[in-house]
């Protein structure tokens, strides 16, 4: 959900946040957080963290590389009316009838990484159980490397709600860059509850460390900050971060070479009342040439970017959105060279369903419409052919035929159980338990935030120590 500056103003005054960031009531003016793509910048907040360390190239019969760039909040009509993406979109193939699931941001990050969003309706603080797969199950399966960047993350895995750090745009006070809920794997416990996974999560100083290593993993998913993605900006906005940061970077082949597919999306649109189609563009070395400068109108879904990674790889699938036949198209220049083939939907049919219902959705992250983690389907078949991903836990008599009706959590003073913070950080790359978990239904629940620095002090002893240590490199 967008506010404006104005709005977020009043809210931060209604809520009396004392350590809330400072924002100005004026639009601001895009300013380049780094002297280039690939350098390090205090801007970026955390120090980085050495070089990913990837396996060998595992190779898909497409591309052999897939990232995917998330923006924010924007109807289809005004990201292709902008110069920058008009310009964009000669060099790639624009997807016309690509739908997000839901609102608000973070139900469909979530979709994009799990092929659910459980129902949920809200940005609040959010983690699933460690029984939920997501795609890097899936990955992991056939050794195929991942990351995810987050600009203005403080460090690797970080777990927090959001992380506030000097404002570099106005050059003085700070500014809350980084949000959890357009961070889609910490929230899954099976990701951000196992070290090697958790610190794959990395900034944007890691990600110009590991481009200038040539070592971008084979799938990744990145986060521009705050302002960058449009959140708290517009599509002028993010125009200029992508004349800074994007359009230079398709010129390098250490990021973008011939085997590499690049997908530039929107979490949703930002207009509720109509459906969610939204502007996306695949491009990059990968792309087939006679494809650059052409439309598909195929119906895609946030779920066709799951069900094509697993056809590209011939993946398992997690039986979720991912193997529903009416939402998983696979891209068509991937489903031609598989042989997978789409449900005939596109256009404007009347066969597209509406994905702008928010809130009415039951699922174990919908307080009001609650009911339990249901296992996949397990007899789905994917893009991919493999099996269903079934991870250490999972009770697959937990159909979603046996579901329970929907319980009105809010009703009895409860939120649901998964909007807990379950308590482990990473604060120097090591898994710590920074706060005993917070208790179902606590409104504060999990909400944790920290200002650079100050949020330290909060937490035990030991670790406010090696805050002191991590700190100076924070604030370099
Ligand atoms: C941080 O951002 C400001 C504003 O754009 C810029 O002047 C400064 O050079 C940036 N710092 C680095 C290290 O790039
Ligand atoms: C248009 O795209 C080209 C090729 O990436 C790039 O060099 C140029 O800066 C772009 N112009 C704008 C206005 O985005
Ligand atoms: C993945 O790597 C591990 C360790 O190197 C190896 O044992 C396993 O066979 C590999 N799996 C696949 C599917 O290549
Ligand atoms: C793709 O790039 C590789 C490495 O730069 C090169 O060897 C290969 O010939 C290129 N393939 C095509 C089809 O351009
Ligand atoms: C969803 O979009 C349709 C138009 O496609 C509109 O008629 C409907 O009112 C919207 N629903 C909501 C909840 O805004
Ligand atoms: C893209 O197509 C349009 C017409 O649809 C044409 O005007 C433009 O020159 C093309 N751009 C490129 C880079 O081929
Ligand atoms: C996929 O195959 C169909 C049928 O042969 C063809 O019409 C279409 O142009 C192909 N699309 C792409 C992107 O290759
Ligand atoms: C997931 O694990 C929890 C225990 O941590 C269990 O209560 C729940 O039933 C499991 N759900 C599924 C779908 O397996
Ligand atoms: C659930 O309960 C809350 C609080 O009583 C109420 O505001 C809300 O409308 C209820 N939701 C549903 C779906 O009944
Ligand atoms: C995190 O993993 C540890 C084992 O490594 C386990 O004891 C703990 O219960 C897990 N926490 C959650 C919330 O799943
Ligand atoms: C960096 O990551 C490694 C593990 O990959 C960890 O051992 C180290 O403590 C981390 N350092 C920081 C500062 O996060
Ligand atoms: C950051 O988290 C704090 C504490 O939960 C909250 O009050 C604040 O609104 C959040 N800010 C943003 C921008 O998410």
């Amino acid at each position: 959900m967008k506010m404006t500056a104005r709005a977020l103003l009043a809210a931060g005054t209604l809520l009396a946040h004392a350590a809330g960031p400072a924002r100005a009531a004026t639009a601001q003016v895009f300013s380049p957080p780094a002297s280039s793509y690939d350098a390090e910048s205090a801007n970026y907040t955390g120090a980085s963290n050495g070089t990913l360390q990837n396996g060998p190239v595992v190779p898909g019969k497409v591309f052999d590389r897939f990232v995917q760039i998330w923006f924010e909040n924007t109807d289809f009509e005004t990201a292709a009316s902008s110069p920058t993406f008009q310009n964009l979109s000669q060099q790639g193939v624009l997807f016309t009838s690509y739908y997000a699931m839901t609102h608000p941001s973070e139900p469909n990050y979530i979709a994009v990484a799990g092929g659910d969003f459980f129902g949920n309706a809200v940005d609040d603080f959010r983690a699933i159980p460690m029984n939920i797969s997501s795609i890097v199950d899936l990955l992991e399966q056939k050794n195929i490397s991942w990351a995810s960047y987050q600009e203005s993350m403080p460090y690797d895995g970080f777990t927090g709600y959001n992380y506030t750090s000097f404002d570099y745009i106005a050059g003085s006070g700070d500014y809350t860059y980084y949000v959890r809920k357009h961070n889609p794997l910490i929230i899954f416990d099976s990701v951000s509850n196992v070290t090697d996974r958790a610190l794959r999560i990395r900034n944007f100083n890691d990600f110009a460390r590991d481009v200038n290593a040539s070592a971008i993993p084979q799938w990744s998913f990145i986060t521009p900050n705050l302002v960058n993605d449009g959140h708290d900006t517009d599509i002028d906005f993010v125009s200029q971060w992508i004349q800074f940061w994007l359009n230079p970077i398709l010129a390098d082949t250490r990021f973008n070479d011939n085997r590499t597919i690049i997908l530039l999306t929107f979490d949703e649109t930002e207009t509720y009342s109509i459906n969610n189609r939204i502007w996306t563009l695949a491009l990059g070395g990968g792309l087939p040439a006679q494809l650059k400068n052409t439309t598909d109108d195929t119906f895609y879904t946030h779920y066709s970017c799951l069900s094509t990674v697993e056809a590209n790889w011939g993946l398992g699938s997690l039986g979720r959105g991912d193997t529903n036949a009416s939402l998983n198209n696979v891209f068509e220049f991937v489903a031609n060279v598989t042989g997978w083939k789409n449900n005939g939907v596109s256009g404007s049919s009347p066969d597209i369903p509406l994905l702008n219902i928010t809130g009415t959705i039951p699922g174990p992250l919908n307080p009001e419409y609650y009911v339990p983690f249901s296992a996949p389907n397990t007899s789905a078949v994917g893009a991919g052919g493999g099996p269903v991903f079934q991870g250490p836990g999972l009770n697959t008599a937990l159909t979603a035929a046996s579901q329970p009706a929907p319980v009105n959590l809010t009703a009895k003073g409860l939120d649901t159980p998964w909007a807990q913070n379950p308590g482990y950080d990473y604060p120097d790359g090591t898994q710590v338990y920074t706060s005993t978990p917070s208790p179902t239904g606590s409104a504060s629940a999990g909400t944790r935030s920290w200002t650079r620095g100050e949020g330290r002090v909060a937490m035990v002893p030991a670790l406010a120590l090696l805050g002191l240590v991590v700190g100076p490199l924070l604030v370099l």
